[in-house]
């Protein structure tokens, strides 16, 4: 695998070969020195032109851990700033000689272009609205590390579906690996046509609250809103936010989830963030993991997939 740009890319087969070489890197990063020189001599550049907490510091953590030296780009201190193009700038970074380059842009399939000008692997960390595939990977491995597999589980995404990368990769993954999945949003905050997408809908989360396996909130992307969608966040969340009183009613073994940042009060209250059946945490504890298999599965011995575990054990 040269690329990681959709979830597609990887398939059923291929998400559940990421998932297993993550339970080595889970294992590696609870060591004292969470470290192995898998990487040594690859160079990981990340390439933001969206802000970013989880995404970018995950995967420079995950590039560092497997012994990658790092490069930041920030859009605000770069050339970009003098006028310098999109085609400019990677060529320019992959004239220094990087392997892998982790963009997020806010423009859907700007990792695509970028793959077809430079020789680096690409992984996309979020293309506007379009795809966020290590997120998905990462949200599959939290739901399979709690409930051994995702096969025959019924989840819910509820909210901001339409402007929403999370909610499309999330579909694609889940799907593949057996899951029913269902998105709960008001009609304005869904998109014009769910051609093709392997769901239910429900406009009302109270109907599907009782029999969900995992309850996924999203944030109302406002930033990508261009006109008033909702009457108003406090009617928003009467409606489809989780409050305690609603996390009150799921199931003993349910899991609560959110890709983050969160807003509380609005699509989350701080008492189902902090219950004990919140998994939110963990998303990111499991997304340094997640990304340490990727950036192994494109630039390590993993390149043809299936994990050498015992390799990786022998490496500390
Ligand atoms: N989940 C996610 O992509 O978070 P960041 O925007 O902080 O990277």
């Amino acid at each position: 695998m040269k690329h990681l740009l959709e979830v597609a890319d990887l398939g059923a087969d291929g998400i559940d070969q990421v998932l297993r070489l993550t339970d080595s890197f889970v294992e590696v990063s609870g060591r004292t020195i969470p470290k192995v020189p898998a990487l040594r001599g690859k160079t990981v550049v990340s390439l933001f032109y969206e802000d970013s907490t989880r995404t970018r510091l995950s995967f420079e953590t995950a590039a560092k851990r497997l012994s990658a030296d790092t490069m930041s780009f920030s859009v605000s201190s770069s050339s970009v700033s003098k006028g310098e193009g999109l085609r400019d700038t990677v060529e320019t970074i992959d004239a220094m000689g990087v392997d892998a380059i982790v963009v997020r842009h806010k423009s859907s399939g700007v990792p695509w272009r970028i793959a077809s000008w430079v020789r680096a692997s690409v992984v996309n960390a979020g293309d506007g609205w379009h795809e966020h595939p290590t997120q998905a990977l990462l949200d599959c491995y939290t739901i399979r590390s709690r409930r051994g597999s995702l096969d025959g589980l019924r989840i819910a995404i509820v909210g901001d579906i339409a402007h929403s990368r999370v909610a499309r990769s999330d579909v694609t993954a889940f799907a593949a690996l057996g899951a029913s999945v269902t998105l709960v949003a008001p009609p304005t905050l869904l998109p014009p046509s769910l051609e093709g997408w392997p769901v239910q809908v429900c406009h009302r989360l109270d109907e599907v609250l009782g029999g969900l396996d995992v309850v996924y909130l999203l944030r109302l992307q406002r930033e990508r809103m261009t006109e008033a969608l909702i009457p108003s966040l406090r009617e928003y969340r009467t409606l489809y936010g989780l409050t305690a009183e609603r996390a009150g009613r799921l199931r003993p073994d349910a899991l609560i989830m959110h890709p983050g940042p969160m807003n509380r009060g609005v699509e989350i209250d701080a008492e189902a963030a902090g219950d004990a059946r919140s998994v939110i945490t963990a998303q990111v504890a499991n997304g340094v993991a997640v990304r340490m298999a990727v950036l192994y599965l494109l630039l390590g011995s993993g390149a043809d997939l299936v994990a050498p575990l015992p390799e990786l054990a022998a490496q500390a």
